[in-house]
């Protein structure tokens, strides 16, 4: 007996939601590039989040593991992330990703500007996206989550590396690697703000 997709027969509709947004925010940066002359992300990727990961937030949130669950109460079984190399290029993605016709901003968190204890910086977004087909509660036209994450490179890497620490609990002196990594985070934000000053008067004269 093969076992059924958490996402349900929605998984299959799942990758199409994700394609027709990151297609959009890729197209906005192929003409910012040949309107502007420079593009205004570095990097975009995307995930489905694996089977594996959405039961076991489920239980972690102590929900039931359905596709209701993983696809209207939890709102990240798509995600994408844009990483920039300044952080106005941040906000430049937001004000388009708001103009999105089918796509509505239901949840924003801004850890750029209000960063989070630890030092940890990004801007969360939670879009709505309607699209020609089918959702979990049966509406045509269908109603799909996302969660956006939107860096700069230097936020990106003091993540991806905060992130592999956190795993190993097993290091001594934890307070002191705490408080290291939120100095760390703090200067490369330090050195975010210089870059973009140093931008902007290249791009002033
Ligand atoms: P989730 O259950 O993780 O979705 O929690 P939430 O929605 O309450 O939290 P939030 O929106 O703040 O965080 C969502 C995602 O942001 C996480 O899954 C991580 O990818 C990322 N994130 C948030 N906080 C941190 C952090 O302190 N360090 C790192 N490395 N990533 C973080
Ligand atoms: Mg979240």
């Amino acid at each position: 007996m093969t076992e059924e997709s958490i996402y349900g027969k929605y998984a299959a509709y799942l990758p199409r939601v994700m394609e027709d947004i990151a297609g959009k925010i890729k197209e906005y940066n192929e003409e910012a590039k040949r309107d502007h002359g420079h593009t205004i992300y570095e990097h975009l990727i995307y995930r489905i989040k694996s089977e594996e990961s959405m039961a076991e937030k489920c239980e972690r949130r102590g929900i039931e593991k359905n596709p209701y669950s993983a696809l209207f109460t939890l709102h990240d079984a798509i995600g994408i992330r844009i990483v920039t190399g300044f952080v106005d290029d941040i906000y430049a993605n937001i004000r388009h990703i708001k103009s999105i016709s089918n796509c509505s901003v239901v949840e924003e968190k801004d850890y750029v500007k209000n960063s989070k204890p630890n030092g940890y910086r990004s801007y969360h977004m939670i879009l709505e996206i309607t699209e020609p087909f089918e959702d979990v509660t049966g509406k045509i036209p269908g109603h799909y989550f996302a969660e956006v994450q939107l860096r700069t490179i230097a936020m990106d890497s003091w993540a991806s590396l905060e992130h592999e620490m956190k795993y190993k609990q097993e290091i001594s002196d934890q307070k002191m690697l705490v408080a290291e990594l939120k100095r760390c985070a703090d200067e490369l934000a330090s050195c975010d703000i210089s870059m973009q000053t140093i931008r902007d008067i290249i791009r002033n004269g």
